[in-house]
């Protein structure tokens, strides 16, 4: 209810009066004053006067729910919503979440978190207010080994995100980083709940730098904040990442993934169709192929040019020996 009260303020720069509000939400003046309270509580200056009535003069820069919500017009993808002002990691939130059988689409969404988590087990810089950092529930129809392509598709969608409403350009080193002017902006860590053939949940792991600045950065990384040189409202940007995502999904899903709907596990030319779609968006941002590259993988060092990348989202890496390595997990360095 909140979310419709401050969606009337938001768009009306003016007085609005209280008997409108209220009899257009089919509430009594009561319940309404009552609500205003509660808006206030949480950080909105609303101005209420006898005769005018409501006017919103400010709004906190948060993640609430009630804000995420609001236009945000996806068909599940943050339908329900579990916000923190501070948590250890989203990750474990979203996997306690999956294993109780949240929904696909569920959204952890923290302000700050104290032991944020990076792949291969590096920590994430988490600090309050100036990031998104969030973990998605995801059901999809995918054999595990094909999970990765979860990976690719939520970097394209952050790129297009970002680019709409920026007018930033980030790139995607494989498979997850996400860059702008060679620095990190952001990264994404995949986490499975999967058995043999069948995934039960994936949680996609978001971290983003955007209203960071320049000085409380980590060495090598970027903020949208130190390349615009101004704050980036985090709620649209939020929004829009995660409708991207959304209309990324199902164009995978519905398009077939490499498993098919069957879940056969083999991937035959039209049921691939979807992660070919993805395959190509991701070229489109990638930084990584064409290149010679470096890479820690299975304990020993690879080195050769970056190929192209499978159908399930694994680097092809050409040795210079000729001979192609499937890399599926690892760190690239770009030599040259
Ligand atoms: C990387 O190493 O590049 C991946 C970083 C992923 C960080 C995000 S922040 C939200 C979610 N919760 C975590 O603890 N990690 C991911």
């Amino acid at each position: 209810m909140q979310e419709k009260i401050l969606d009337f303020l938001k768009r009306k720069p003016d007085y609005i009066s209280g008997d409108l509000i209220a009899n257009r939400l089919g509430m009594s003046r009561q319940a309404l004053w009552k609500h205003i309270q509660e808006l206030r509580d949480a950080g909105y200056d609303i101005a209420a006067v006898p005769h005018l009535g409501y006017k919103l003069l400010f709004s906190p820069d948060r993640l609430f729910p009630i804000e995420i919500a609001g236009g945000l017009n996806t068909k599940f993808t943050g339908k329900n919503i579990h916000y923190f002002d501070s948590v250890s990691s989203t990750m474990d939130i979203a996997y306690d979440l999956g294993v109780k059988g949240s929904p696909e689409g569920t959204l952890v969404l923290a302000e700050a978190q104290t032991k944020g988590k990076g792949r291969l087990a590096r920590s994430w810089f988490s600090p309050k207010y100036k990031g998104i950092y969030l973990s998605l529930i995801l059901r999809p129809v995918l054999l595990p080994n094909q999970a990765p392509l979860l990976t690719l598709l939520s970097a394209v969608s952050i790129c297009e995100a970002v680019k709409e409403i920026t007018g930033i350009d980030a790139q995607i080193k494989w498979p997850n980083d996400i860059l702008v002017n060679n620095k990190k902006l952001g990264g994404i860590l995949t986490e499975l709940n999967a058995e043999i053939d069948l995934i039960r949940f994936v949680s996609i792991g978001i971290g983003l730098n955007i209203n960071n600045d320049r000085k409380s950065l980590v060495s090598g990384a970027t903020s949208l904040k130190e390349q615009k040189r101004e704050d980036v409202n985090r709620v649209e940007l939020l929004q829009e990442i995660l409708r991207k995502i959304e209309l990324n999904y199902l164009l995978f899903q519905e398009k077939g993934s490499p498993c098919g709907p069957s879940r056969r596990g083999l991937a035959s030319a039209d049921e691939a169709v979807g992660a070919k779609l993805i395959i190509e968006k991701w070229r489109e941002y990638n930084i990584t192929l064409s290149r010679r590259v470096k890479v820690y993988f299975q304990k020993e060092y690879i080195e050769g040019y970056a190929q192209d990348v499978d159908i399930d989202g694994a680097l092809l890496v050409r040795k210079d020996s000729g001979v192609i390595q499937k890399v599926t997990s690892g760190d690239v360095t770009h030599c040259r």
